[in-house]
This record gives structure tokens, C-alpha cells and sequence, in this order.
């Protein structure tokens, strides 16, 4: 029996880095698969990916920091497969680098509406349904970030912080409602993220980075995705309100 047979499974973020190893590894589980994403050119690569474990996919445009389209997209999620069953709140972005003293208005809502308020807006609808269901599983995507600072990363690291926050007293409001909601808090991990921050194409920054990682190395999309297979399905029942650390051992230094 495969750990996530015939449940529906709602990704944000779910066709790059960590949301699509997670897609992947869930309907590898069994689970139809809802991806939730920006538009872009990978949707059908994706999907085939994903269709090749003789389950469901499918790709919904959706802009995590807007709350109205949120809601849209669920309730129509929900009319299409019947439930959600499990949620990956997933989708960030990394920001641009700046000191708190220097960095803009812009800068700092740019990460704080995606990396926070969208992990609220998803959490807002999902919860409602699950509420209804008496039963459900959240997953949101934190960071290491979410537990110490980085300099230049305010923005970053005060929405996994709020992430975290928002986790723990979730899983107390419906810890009787049949529902747990868990973070993750991933170190750094090879995904094209890095890319976008400029660490990947910079040797010696990404040398840096690397070395903050007890394990010296980065972290693969797929180590990450075990964490959550393991939170979503019935192995971690009495499991809610926690943060499962995949980091290299970055926390322990
Ligand atoms: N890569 C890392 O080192 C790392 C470490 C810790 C935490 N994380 C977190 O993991 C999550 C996934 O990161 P990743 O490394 O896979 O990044 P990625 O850039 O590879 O993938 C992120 C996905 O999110 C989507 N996305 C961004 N903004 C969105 C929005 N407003 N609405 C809908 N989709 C949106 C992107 O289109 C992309 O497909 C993020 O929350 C990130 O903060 C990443």
C-alpha cells in the first residue's frame, strides 16, 4: 500500500525545486496531484512527469499573494477532485539583498506578500474546507530562516519566522478537528532559487554557503520531499504544530 493512495495533494510552487520533488514524490505515493503555480513553459513537462505514476495532475495559474484568487482556485480545486486532502504551502521567492536601514518599501512587501501572506491565504481557504471535512494535512514550507537571522535578509527571514508562527497556533486552533499542520525548515537546497539569488553562479558565494552546513554540502529537492512524505501521511499521526529541520545540521552549530 503506497502511503498517499488516492488522496489529493495542493502544491504551491509545485514545478520547480522543492515543490515539484515534492509533487513527484507524492504521486510516486499514489496521490492525484494539484500544481499551483505561475504560468509558465515546464507546466507540461511537469505534468508528465508527474502522470508517468498513473495518477492525476493537473495545473492551476495562481498567484499565492493574492487573497481572492486563492479562494477562487481552491473552491474550484475542491468542485473538480471533491477535496484536498493535504496541502504543501510551498511557494517563495529569495528577494533582493539588503540591510534593513537600505532596503525599500518594494523590496520588503515583494517577499513578505508572497512568503508570508501567501502561505496565510492559502491556509485561510484550505483550513475553512478541511474544517468542514474534520480532517486534513498542511505542510508549509519554512527555512532555516525561519529559526535564526541572515544578514541582508530581513525581509526572507521574518516571513519563515511568521511562517513558523503561524504554523504552531494553526495546529492548536484544530488540533481536535482531525487536521495537523506542520513546517518544514530546509538549509540550503539545489534548486534554481539559489539560481535566482545569485549564489549558484558565484563560486566563491556559493563555497560560503555551503560551508555553514555542518554536512558541507547542499541539500537535494528530494531530501526534502521525504520530510514531506513523512508529515503528510498517517507514519507522523501525532505529529502537529512542529518543524522538522532538513538542514545539513546548519541549527546545530
Ligand atoms: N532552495 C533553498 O535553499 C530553500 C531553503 C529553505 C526554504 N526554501 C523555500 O522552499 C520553497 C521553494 O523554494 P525552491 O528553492 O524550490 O524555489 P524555486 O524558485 O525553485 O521554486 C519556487 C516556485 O514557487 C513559484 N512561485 C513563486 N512565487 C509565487 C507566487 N506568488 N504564486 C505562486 N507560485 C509562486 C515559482 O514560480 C516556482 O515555481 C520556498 O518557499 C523557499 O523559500 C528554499
Amino acid at each position: 500500500m503506497r502511503k498517499l493512495e488516492n488522496k489529493v495533494v495542493f502544491i504551491t510552487g509545485g514545478l520547480s525545486g522543492i515543490g515539484k520533488a515534492c509533487a513527484i514524490a507524492a504521486a510516486k505515493e499514489g496521490a492525484d496531484i494539484i500544481l499551483a503555480d505561475f504560468k509558465s513553459d515546464k507546466v507540461n513537462k511537469v505534468i508528465e512527469e508527474i502522470e508517468k505514476e498513473n495518477v492525476k495532475a493537473i495545473f492551476v495559474e495562481c498567484d499565492v499573494s493574492k487573497f481572492k484568487q486563492v479562494e477562487t482556485i481552491i473552491q474550484k480545486v475542491i468542485d473538480t477532485f471533491g477535496t484536498i486532502d493535504i496541502a504543501l504551502n510551498n511557494a517563495g521567492i529569495g528577494g533582493t539583498a539588503s540591510k534593513v536601514g537600505k532596503m525599500t518599501e518594494e523590496m520588503w512587501l515583494q517577499v513578505v506578500n508572497i512568503n508570508l501572506n501567501g502561505v496565510f491565504n492559502c491556509m485561510r481557504h484550505e483550513l475553512a474546507h478541511m474544517w468542514k471535512q474534520k480532517k486534513g494535512v498542511i505542510v508549509n514550507m519554512s527555512s532555516v530562516m525561519g529559526k535564526v537571522g541572515f544578514s541582508t535578509s530581513s525581509h526572507y527571514v521574518a516571513a519563515k519566522h511568521g511562517v513558523i508562527g503561524l504554523t504552531q497556533t494553526a495546529a492548536l486552533e484544530y488540533a481536535t478537528d482531525g487536521i495537523r499542520i506542520n513546517a518544514i525548515c530546509p538549509g540550503f537546497i539545489d534548486t534554481p532559487l539559489l539560481t535566482k539569488i545569485g549564489i549558484n553562479n558565484h563560486a566563491d558565494a556559493k563555497q560560503r554557503i555551503i560551508d555553514l552546513h555542518p554536512m558541507k554540502r547542499l541539500g537535494k529537492p528530494e531530501e526534502i520531499a521525504n520530510g514531506f512524505i513523512f508529515l503528510a501521511s498517517d507514519e507522523s499521526s501525532f505529529i502537529s504544530g512542529t518543524t522538522l529541520e532538513i538542514d545539513g545540521g546548519y541549527l546545530s552549530e
